[in-house]
């Protein structure tokens, strides 16, 4: 997991699409932190997210549907770096993409 969300945020990094969304985060090893909870709880893990619902971490920030797509491009990108399984890919994109309600103009 903590690969996985490296790979992550390595791909928005240098993304031309997300990149400066991420390079102004202050403390990115707490968001990694986050992220990397946020995933284990929602993959079976220890039920251990500290962190903010989906719409109150992105409330404000006016994400594109571009930027969302380009997130989820990273993000696909860095799961079929590291051989997740084809199953459990499809469960991500499904539940990620459930939430662009709460992430995309909020
Ligand atoms: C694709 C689905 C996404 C998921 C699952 C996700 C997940 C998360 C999580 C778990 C956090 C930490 C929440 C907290 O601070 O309590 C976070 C923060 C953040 N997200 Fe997302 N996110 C997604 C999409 C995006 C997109 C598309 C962008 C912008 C292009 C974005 C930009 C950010 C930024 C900048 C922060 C850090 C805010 C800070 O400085 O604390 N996220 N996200």
């Amino acid at each position: 997991m903590a690969r996985l969300v490296d790979d992550v945020v390595a791909a928005h990094l240098v993304n031309p699409l997300v990149k400066t969304r991420f390079e102004q985060i202050k403390d990115m090893a707490h968001t990694k932190q986050l992220v990397r909870e946020f995933f284990t709880a929602g993959s079976g893990g220890p039920p251990t997210y500290t962190g903010k619902g989906m719409l109150a971490a992105h409330k404000g920030m006016n994400i594109s549907e571009q930027e969302y797509l380009a997130a989820m491009d990273d993000i696909v990108g860095a799961m079929n770096k590291n051989g997740i399984a084809e199953d459990a890919k499809k469960d991500v994109i499904a539940i990620l993409y459930s939430l662009k309600g709460e992430i995309i103009r909020v």
